[in-house]
C-alpha cells in the first residue's frame, strides 16, 4: 500500500512539474463569470429547518449588497470584530464548520453553501446554540471570494467539492488555475488552502492544478501524507459514509507561499 502510495505521489508531482510549464490563463475573474452549476432547493424544508432559515439570516446572512467585485469587502466589518478568519466554500450540512466554530469560539468563519437544504440545516444545528462567530453566503462561493480585501483570511477549506467527473465539465471544478489565482489573492501568506476528496480523478486534479500555481506550496513531505486524516480532524456526514462504503478520503495541505 505505501509503496502504491509513493508512486502516486511521484507521479502527481510529476504531472505537475510537466504541467507548471504550460502558460496560465491570466483572465481576471468577474462576478458576471461566477456560474453555478449544482442545484439550489431540494425537497421542502421542515418546520425547524424553515425557523432556523428565517430567524438566523438576517444577522448571519452576508448582504448582497457587500458583494461587490471590487475586493474592498474587508471580512472583519461582517462581524462584531476583526479576528483570525477562515472560509469553508460548499459545507453541506455545516458539520465541519460548526465543529470549527466550537472548537475556536475567538475565530471567526465565513461558510459558504448555495444548497437550501444544507443551509438550513447547518443553521438549524446553531440555531438553539451561542454559537454566532460565522457569517453565511447561500450562493456561489466565489462572489464572495472575488469581494474580500486582499490577504485577509487564514484559511480556505473546499472539502468533498463537486467532481464532475466527465471530461466536458471539468471546467466546472472549483478548483481551477483562475479560481486559485482568487484564492491566493485573498489568502494571507502562509495562509491554509486544505482541500479532500474521496473521488481518486478529482485528487489527481486537486493536486496537480494546486501544485503547478506559483502561489501555492504542498506541505506533504511524506508518500502516506495525502492519506492521513490531520489530527483533531472534523469528519462530515457526507465523509463518514464514504469511509464506511470503503472509499479512501484523501487529504490534500497546501500553504500560501510567504
Ligand atoms: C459533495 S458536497 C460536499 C459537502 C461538504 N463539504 C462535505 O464534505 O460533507 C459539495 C457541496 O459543494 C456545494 N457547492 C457547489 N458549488 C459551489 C460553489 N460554487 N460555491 C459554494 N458551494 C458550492 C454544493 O452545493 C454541495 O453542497
Amino acid at each position: 500500500m505505501a509503496a502504491s502510495a509513493g508512486k502516486r505521489q511521484t507521479s502527481w508531482k510529476n504531472s505537475a512539474k510537466a504541467l507548471a510549464n504550460l502558460p496560465v490563463k491570466s483572465k481576471k475573474s468577474t462576478l458576471a463569470d461566477t456560474r453555478l452549476y449544482g442545484r439550489r432547493k431540494g425537497r421542502p424544508l421542515s418546520t425547524a429547518r424553515h425557523e432556523a432559515l428565517t430567524e438566523l439570516m438576517p444577522a448571519l446572512g452576508i448582504p448582497e449588497k457587500k458583494l461587490t467585485e471590487d475586493g474592498a469587502l474587508a471580512p472583519g466589518s461582517l462581524f462584531d470584530s476583526p479576528a483570525p478568519t477562515i472560509l469553508e466554500i460548499g459545507f453541506g450540512n455545516g458539520e465541519h464548520v460548526k465543529g470549527l466554530m466550537e472548537q475556536s469560539p475567538g475565530t471567526n468563519f465565513l461558510a459558504c453553501e448555495p444548497f437550501e437544504n444544507g443551509m438550513s440545516a447547518f443553521l438549524k444545528s446553531i440555531h438553539h446554540t451561542p454559537l454566532r462567530n460565522v457569517r453565511v453566503l447561500m450562493d456561489d462561493a466565489l462572489k464572495l471570494c472575488l469581494s474580500l480585501t486582499s490577504e485577509c483570511l487564514d484559511g480556505i477549506y473546499i472539502l468533498n467539492p463537486d467532481p464532475w467527473p466527465k471530461a466536458r465539465h471539468h471546467k466546472r471544478r472549483i478548483v481551477s488555475q483562475e479560481n486559485l489565482t482568487t484564492f491566493a489573492r485573498i489568502l494571507k501568506p502562509g495562509g491554509f488552502l486544505t482541500m479532500t476528496t474521496d473521488v481518486d480523478d478529482l485528487a489527481e486534479w486537486m493536486v496537480t492544478q494546486a501544485s503547478m500555481h506559483h502561489a501555492f506550496r504542498w506541505t506533504a513531505d511524506k508518500a502516506d501524507d495525502w492519506k492521513t486524516m490531520p489530527e483533531g480532524w472534523i469528519q462530515t456526514r457526507y465523509e463518514q459514509k464514504g469511509i464506511k462504503a470503503g472509499r479512501k478520503q484523501t487529504y490534500l495541505l497546501f500553504e500560501k507561499k510567504r
